[in-house]
């Protein structure tokens, strides 16, 4: 599966075939924001634009068939992917988890919940939406601690009639919500709702949520190598009690001068008004398959995202002067230099072909406010990856800090 190189201007590299059309000299570690799209979904989305670019949901030709079928598969590998069923769950698309995540706030039922719930390292499209609820509905929100393994620190009271909104996976250090099951079995014996925020667990740690009965999953198919994409996998008992007020085409079955009747027979037009982004959703479908087979080294692509993140992890505490975010290695991992400013180190990497990036990553309460810490350098690596990449990472981050 692997290809060595032999372009003269580098190294040699190990990088997936799939990832060729990278140049050698260009180290991408920006990972969390999005994914480089390997080559079978980028063709999966030339192909869509090149034999059959028709909507769907709405058309009798042979084009349009086919893309309800592809958006159809694409909805039941989302399901299975996550190990949650048909019966209980529908997947929906959207922009990208932001969205998601104010669509479904936007629309709770008022009078339904007594509080909200979010914690201290959420990025702001979990922070914001969660003061905008709390503030429309007038309810107390509560901003609770993550352990060190990442897990969410609550005492029962917390979950009381709660809208838990969280993620699992930080885009700061890449901790996981250890205590997802136990979180969700609280909350729901507590009459509340869980809505979890997957933007970074989907494409190296989505084993965590397999099997969680959260009531809403959303995420970024961008950040999980597919194209420019918002998922949301819902409950449908919770989406049943939605105020549904995003509203247009494609998700009524009767119109008449003041008002109208959604679509019964077709749940996820409700969270689907409009034309959708069909390249983009079959994209998800490839990537998907494309996750599942992939074997960097001969290894799966959670085996490979362990083993570079180590590397690299190691390499970074032994460079004097770093401060290191995280308490262990990840996908993601966060730094600061005691010698130079991290805006100026992410530009003295990208002279060097290297991409990083450099600031508050849309997290400012926890990271700018709680822990007045300066601006951050995060790398976050994926599949792309290699161990070679890591190596001139580390070696050029010891030169550029002094370390
Ligand atoms: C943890 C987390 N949640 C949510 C988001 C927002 O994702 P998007 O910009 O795709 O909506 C990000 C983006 O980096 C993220 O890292």
């Amino acid at each position: 599966m692997f290809r060595k190189k032999t372009d003269s201007s580098s190294t040699n590299i190990d990088r997936l075939p799939e990832f060729g059309f990278l140049k050698n000299d260009d180290i991408y570690m920006d990972n969390a924001c999005q994914s480089p799209r390997p080559q079978p979904v980028i063709d999966a989305m030339d192909r869509y634009y090149q034999s059959y670019n028709a909507c769907g949901g709405r058309v009798k030709y042979k084009w349009g068939q086919q893309v309800d079928s592809e958006v159809e598969e694409t909805r039941q590998l989302v399901i299975d992917y996550l190990g949650l069923s048909k019966r209980d769950y529908i997947c929906t698309f959207t922009l990208n988890t932001t969205y998601g995540i104010n669509l479904i706030l936007g629309q709770l039922p008022s009078g339904a919940y007594h509080q909200v719930v979010t914690s201290e390292i959420e990025h702001n499209s979990v922070f914001l939406p969660t003061i905008s609820l709390a503030q429309r509905f007038k309810i107390p929100r509560k901003v609770l601690a993550r352990a060190d393994d990442g897990s969410l620190i609550y005492a029962l009271a917390d979950l009381e009639k709660s809208v838990v909104v969280v993620n699992t996976t930080s885009n700061i250090d890449g901790r996981l919500l250890t205590n997802i099951k136990q979180l969700i079995s609280d909350t729901h014996k507590s009459g509340g709702i869980v809505i979890i925020d997957a933007a970074q667990t989907m494409a190296h740690y989505h084993e965590l949520l397999i099997g969680c009965q959260a009531d809403a999953i959303c995420f970024s198919a961008h950040k999980m190598y597919a194209g420019s994409l918002g998922v949301i996998v819902i409950r449908k008992d919770l989406l049943k009690t939605l105020a549904i007020g995003v509203v247009g085409g494609g998700m009524v079955s009767i119109v008449n001068e003041q008002g109208y009747t959604l679509l019964t027979d077709d749940m996820n037009s409700w969270l689907e008004p409009g034309l959708q982004a069909y390249s983009e959703i079959i994209s998800l479908k490839n990537a998907i398959l494309w996750l599942k087979n992939v074997r960097p080294g001969g290894l799966s692509s959670s085996q490979h995202i362990e083993k570079i993140s180590k590397i690299l992890y190691q390499g970074l505490l032994n460079i004097q002067g770093l401060k290191i975010i995280n308490s262990q290695a990840s996908s993601l991992i966060s730094v600061y230099s005691n010698n130079v400013d991290a805006h100026r180190l992410a530009t003295f990497l990208s002279a060097s072909g290297i991409m990083v990036r450099s600031g508050y990553f849309c997290c400012h309460y926890f990271l700018l406010e709680k822990q007045k810490f300066p601006p951050l350098l995060r790398f976050s690596i994926g599949l792309q990856t290699t161990e070679a990449d890591v190596e001139k990472v580390i070696g050029i981050m010891r030169k550029i800090t002094k370390g």
